[in-house]
């Protein structure tokens, strides 16, 4: 299973206890109001709908770099299928006025010349709905 850190910061004490003795044996770290939970993103229940104020990562680009479970290095329609489905749990987690920063590249020619940039946006715009605001270069 690949697992990444997720930060939480929980509203109050109260909601960081209950996230974590609620079937949810990912956490990793507690302390006030902080939870980190160490899970494999797209299968993780740790985190709850429409609870998120903003996600900040940064995706595998698929550029052949090893990993310790994560196949960096599949065809690019598989790529983009893998990035339509963080991006549909990202939007199903976040708040309707929630952010998500994405730290990808706008192009890469490792592994076959792609405008990854144009592609995500495309995915997110038009397959998951999320409305994109700005590039910040
Ligand atoms: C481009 S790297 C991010 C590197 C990070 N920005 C850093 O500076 O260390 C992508 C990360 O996503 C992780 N990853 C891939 N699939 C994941 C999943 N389903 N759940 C959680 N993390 C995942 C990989 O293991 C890798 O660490």
């Amino acid at each position: 299973m690949e697992s990444t850190l997720l930060k939480v910061p929980a509203r109050n004490e109260k909601e960081a206890k209950q996230a974590s003795s609620e079937a949810c044996n990912e956490l990793y770290f507690e302390m006030e109001n902080l939870c980190i939970y160490n899970t494999d993103f797209l299968h993780t229940e740790c985190v709850g709908e429409n609870s998120i104020d903003l996600v900040i990562t940064s995706p595998p680009y698929n550029v052949d770099i090893r990993y310790n479970s994560f196949d960096d290095k599949i065809p690019y329609d598989a790529y983009l299928d893998f990035t339509r489905e963080w991006l549909t749990k990202t939007y199903s987690l976040v708040k309707d006025d929630g952010r998500l920063c994405l730290n990808i590249p706008l192009d890469k020619n490792k592994g076959g010349q792609q405008s990854v940039y144009a592609d995500f946006v495309s995915i997110a715009a038009n397959r998951v709905k999320l409305p994109f605001h700005h590039c910040v270069e």
